[in-house]
């Protein structure tokens, strides 16, 4: 059985005391969902501490949003494996396509970064989509092979999350729709071997589009941005029917 992951990226959101409030807020709705689906909150790195440290952190798992690939040194900025674990942090997400867009991270950084989370017992949630001009091209399926393949070299499947996010589908109201969405899902399944990798749908994800984008066979979660945010509307989402 595919585990089923609904996770909040926060992005650069979200001061602690803000944080905190959110998880206060959501605490009865949390409290009432069923047991069968995993709740993430990717929180900026300055509110992990706080909020693994909260009386409602037994409700969800932390997420990091970014980590280094070596343990140590003079990489300024930048975040370690053992610094996120000691903050009781779960996941972390690798290779979002801001990441790619504003940072310069490539397959070659998000495969080395990958195996840094794994090496340190954190599950990475692997993102990968294409542009709009790819897509235009027809060039979807050989793009999202590509980024599979290459940031999966020597990468341990067992311990892994992926989440296909089309980058025009993000932040700009556009979803996917979610016969396409489970269609480029199914095709990135085919390229692993491990049928039991959890791969999550991301790009637009709300509280009036979930429940169809949830009923698709290969989807088994989503990674929500803009909608994440208010605690009501995730609720909403995290209980879709
Ligand atoms: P969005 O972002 O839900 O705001 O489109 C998704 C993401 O970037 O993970």
């Amino acid at each position: 059985m595919r585990k089923i992951i609904i996770a909040g990226n926060w992005k650069m959101h979200k001061t602690q005391k803000k944080a905190l409030e959110f998880l206060q807020e959501s605490k009865s709705n949390l409290e009432e969902m069923n047991g069968t689906r995993e709740v993430v909150l990717c929180a900026p790195f300055t509110a992990l501490s706080v909020m693994s440290k909260s009386l409602y952190a037994g409700l969800i798992h932390l997420a990091a949003q970014n980590i280094h690939w070596e343990d140590e040194g003079a990489y300024t900025g930048e975040i370690s494996g053992a610094m996120l674990t000691e903050l009781g942090v779960d996941y972390v997400v690798v290779g979002h396509s801001e990441r790619r867009q504003y940072f310069g991270e490539t397959n070659e950084t998000v495969n080395l970064r990958v195996l840094a989370a794994q090496r340190h017992g954190l599950i990475p949630i692997l993102c990968v989509g294409e542009s709009k001009l790819q897509r235009d091209r027809g060039e979807t399926e050989p793009v999202i092979i590509n980024q599979v393949k290459q940031s999966l070299i020597n990468v341990n499947q067992s311990n892994l999350v992926i989440a296909y996010e089309p980058i025009w589908a993000i932040g700009t109201g556009d979803t996917c729709e979610a016969t396409e969405a489970n269609r480029v899902i199914g095709i990135i399944r085919s390229q692993l071997s491990n049928e039991e990798v959890t791969i999550q749908y991301g790009g637009s994800v709300k509280p009036s589009n979930v429940d169809e984008i949830m009923a698709q066979p290969e989807i088994d979660g989503v990674l929500v941005g803009g909608a994440s945010l208010d605690s009501v509307g995730f609720a909403r989402i995290v209980n879709y029917q």
